[in-house]
């Protein structure tokens, strides 16, 4: 569960004060598929930079699977993103000189996972996003559809309960956005916690759940009523 209670976030940029995050309260139960909308500037990556341990709040506190982040020195918080979430960018931010086996293989060699696995780690994780066959090029040969999947395979390699996913369609077409919200539905539906930070309402409407955001605060919290639960 994800629970974030009074969180505050404020930038000083050019003598000026922005409130990014301004009292967000709100609760993410586990296994939920939840979207984040806004306008531009509104708060979103923010938000999720600090649930994902990425930045660090000013007030307030985030509880997830029981640990508050803000208690965290940066060794645990490393520790924490490595092991319980799994963070996919816009931007894929891959090293486009290497390889998608390594590429993939960072995350373990952070976590510690003894060099034997890697291998066959990355393996799965390049089936459960459907690029078996890529493990050796390069990513700055994949196309972007193949690239965020990389991104994503590289997300799950530790196998977290927690998917935060920040406009992660942002730099694709229809088609290849399709097929990561639907490689996002799936990992829902084998139980785990997916935000998906979106502009797009038809992206967000595909989560069970939508908050919006404008100028830190959420104005809307509602379930989607369009979504429906496999058998
Ligand atoms: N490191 C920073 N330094 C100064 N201001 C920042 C910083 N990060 C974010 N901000 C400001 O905080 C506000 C919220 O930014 P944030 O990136 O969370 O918005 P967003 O909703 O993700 O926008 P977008 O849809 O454009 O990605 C904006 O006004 C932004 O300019
Ligand atoms: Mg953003």
């Amino acid at each position: 569960m994800i629970e974030v209670r009074h969180l505050k976030k404020t930038f000083h940029e050019g003598g000026k004060e922005i409130k990014a995050a301004d009292d967000i309260s709100l609760t993410i139960p586990d296994g939920e598929f939840i979207s984040i909308i806004g306008r531009s500037g509104s708060g979103k990556s923010t938000l999720l930079n600090m649930i994902g341990g990425l930045d660090r709040c000013d007030e307030g506190e985030i509880i997830v699977n029981g640990k508050n982040l803000s208690s965290l020195n940066s060794d645990q918080l490393a520790e924490y993103r490595s092991s319980e979430t799994g963070f996919v960018f816009q931007a894929f931010h891959l090293e486009t000189g290497y390889s998608v086996y390594d590429n993939i293989r960072v995350a373990l060699l952070i976590a510690g996972v003894p060099f034997k696995e890697h291998k066959h780690r990355v393996n799965l994780a390049l089936e459960q996003v459907d690029l078996p066959d890529k493990m050796r090029v390069r990513t700055a040969k994949l196309s972007g559809g193949e690239k965020q999947r990389t991104a994503i395979a590289r997300a799950l390699i530790n196998d977290p309960k927690i998917i935060l996913a920040d406009e992660p369609c942002g730099n694709l077409d229809s088609e290849n956005s399709d097929r990561i919200l639907r490689l996002l539905e799936k990992l829902h539906r084998s139980g785990k916690t997916v935000v998906l930070v979106t502009h797009n309402r038809a992206d967000a409407n595909r989560a069970q759940r939508i908050i919006e955001l404008s100028d830190g605060v959420v104005i809307r919290d509602e379930q989607t009523g369009s979504f429906v639960a496999e058998p």
